[in-house]
């Protein structure tokens, strides 16, 4: 008679999987580009800068219909996470680098974007990176909104993370060497999460949503797509790789019938999910909205409506066994401060890291800036990646610089402005506006400066690919290297007397963020346009000064 119940558990079971691989089909079919270009749309509604709107719809416009066009040229790719599996990463990567190296005039600007969750809970949106022997290191940035009391379930991914509150508070529980550690993280806060680590991610307000940027950093990723989920949690959509396993297997591996396997794998509303939903026919926003003790309370009770008494207390002890294999939850060890608020305690989980707390390396009345490396965040150490984050009054000039030693991904927060790279060879590559929610990149050793728009601030963020001291060399302003290399050799280079070169030094007192334009009076006659940008480059020559590493 138990035989008879378990082979229709056993076939129930596999019913629910093949629904399970419909429903993931069904949703990577659902994401066709237009839906994508509408939850664009969602995350730029709550910014301000209307008058980027027109500008920025005329780009999508443009993106999508590239798009439809690679599409009619037969690449299909619809479901980029996947994509490696129909074709190569590497023919990809020919194919893209032909395409787009250097073909189109915001070449610095990456369009290329993705949304990879969508659920009435949340959404994530995925900007990739370019690929191509300029950048030394693709790093794909992520933007995570989730709505209030929500969760983000369980898994570990492919690639590392680094994550950003943007806006809101969170609560992220990661396993870390064998233990679960929660912290809890606000605006500003850093967190880096290595790939393979299990987390999931909680919205802990009550009526706010939370904003999170992280970069995506692929290099120890298997190369097929952007980066790879594997879900723990899930059910029908998404699926958990655990329902990959025979049902036979997992029943022996948790020590449950299959009717309790069942149980477990019912989540079909996606990754991101309400944890208010008393709807969910899954157990896991309850399990996880609960304090430690309480979610081992709360399976105990669940298994009560399973299991004869006589078999409560072993069948607590192979629940609890689950939750461990699954989150690695300590149990009993460790109970927790029960304001839920606090973290002390719980495993060796780093801390975050807040930049706005932060001191800025540099300051003056047109801005400031902060870098943030291994030396300051030792989780960093890890990731190979560092932050920074600038601010600059209206129409100030971060000075025209270079980084000698990492790529650079920015992702404007907040106004708008232009961003200017140079090529190599002195002439210009790209000269953007730039708005909030834009994300560009800048290659390493190509020069550039964000000027920020005369109707106000401009706030950027992003990453570099180096956790190492990045030391920028300024062209222009009080700390160049012009100035530090001021001498009869450099005033030969220029071709002009030495006198005449510390005259031009002088003029600009300030190093690093610049003040506002106050010298376009001194252009008697407007510029013939062809000549604009090599005449600035001439005026960046005669108006010399620099140097030093401003971040120290
Ligand atoms: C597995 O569960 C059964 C009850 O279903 C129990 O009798 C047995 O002791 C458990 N095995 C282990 C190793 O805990
Ligand atoms: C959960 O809460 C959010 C925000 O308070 C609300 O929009 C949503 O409808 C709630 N969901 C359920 C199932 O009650
Ligand atoms: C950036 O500067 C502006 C003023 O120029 C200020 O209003 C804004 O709060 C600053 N942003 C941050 C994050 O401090
Ligand atoms: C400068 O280099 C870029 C990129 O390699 C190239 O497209 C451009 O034609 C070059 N310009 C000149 C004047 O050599």
């Amino acid at each position: 008679m138990k035989k008879m119940g378990n082979k229709v558990a056993l076939l129930a079971l596999v019913l629910v999987l093949c629904y399970g691989l419909a429903m993931a089909v069904s949703f990577v079919e659902d994401e066709d580009w237009r839906g994508e270009s509408e939850g664009r749309e969602d995350w730029r509604r709550e910014r301000k800068g209307e008058v980027r709107e027109d500008r920025r719809r005329e780009r999508e416009r443009k993106g999508r219909e590239e798009n439809r066009r690679r599409e009619r040229e037969g690449e299909g790719r619809k479901d980029w996470r996947r994509e490696g599996e129909e074709e190569g990463e590497e023919d990809w990567r020919r194919e893209r680098e032909k395409r787009e190296e250097w073909s189109t005039e915001a070449r610095f600007l990456l369009k290329d974007s993705k949304r990879v969750v969508k659920t009435d809970a949340g959404e994530m949106e995925v900007v990739r990176s370019f690929v191509g022997k300029i950048v030394d290191r693709p790093l794909h940035i992520g933007f995570i909104t989730m709505e209030p009391k929500t969760l983000f379930i369980p898994q570990y991914l492919d690639s590392s993370l680094v994550i950003f509150i943007r806006r809101g508070e969170a609560k992220i529980g990661l396993i870390y060497e064998d233990v679960l550690g929660e912290r809890w993280l606000k605006t500003g806060d850093v967190y880096h999460i290595p790939a393979g680590s299990a987390f999931y991610l909680v919205n802990t307000a009550e009526g706010q949503k939370l904003h999170i940027i992280c970069s995506i950093d692929p290099s120890e990723g298997l190369g097929v797509g952007t980066f790879q989920s594997f879900f723990i949690g899930g059910g029908t959509y998404p699926q958990s790789v655990l329902a990959g396993f025979e049902p036979e297997t997992l029943s022996r591996a948790f020590n449950v019938s299959y009717a309790e396997l069942r149980d477990l794998f019912r989540l079909k509303r996606g990754p991101i999910i309400y944890l208010n939903d008393s709807h969910s026919t899954s157990p896991w926003p309850k399990i996880m909205h609960m304090k430690e003790h309480a979610r081992l309370q709360h399976l105990k009770k669940l298994m009560d409506s399973h299991e004869e008494p006589a078999q409560k207390e072993e069948q607590t002890w192979s629940w609890k066994k689950l939750l461990n294999s699954m989150l690695g939850m300590e149990t009993e060890t460790k109970k927790r401060d029960d304001r839920g608020t606090s973290d002390k305690g719980k495993g060796k989980t780093p801390d975050s890291y807040n930049l706005y707390d932060r001191h800025p390396d540099c300051s003056n009345d047109y801005g400031w800036s902060v870098a943030l490396d291994k030396h300051d965040y030792s989780p960093l150490k890890h990731s190979g990646i560092g932050i920074y984050l600038v601010n600059l009054t209206a129409g100030a000039m971060m000075a025209p610089h270079v980084n000698p030693t990492a790529t650079e991904y920015g992702i404007v927060l907040r106004g708008s402005g232009t961003i200017q790279i140079v090529f190599p060879n002195g002439t210009n590559a790209m000269s953007s506006e730039i708005a909030e929610g834009d994300v560009f990149f800048v290659p390493r050793y190509f020069p550039f400066c964000q000027i920020a728009s005369r109707s106000g601030p401009l706030e950027f963020f992003g990453f570099t690919t180096s956790a190492h001291r990045n030391r920028p060399q300024f062209l222009a302003g009080s700390n160049s290297l012009i100035r530090a290399m001021m001498g009869p050799e450099l005033a030969a280079s220029f071709g002009i007397t030495l006198e005449r070169l510390q005259d031009i030094d002088k003029a600009q007192p300030f190093g690093v963020i610049l003040p506002p334009d106050t010298k376009t009076k001194r252009r008697e006659e407007p510029l013939p346009p062809d000549t604009k940008t090599k005449r600035r480059e001439d005026e960046h020559a005669r108006e010399p000064k620099v140097i030093k590493s401003f971040w120290e």
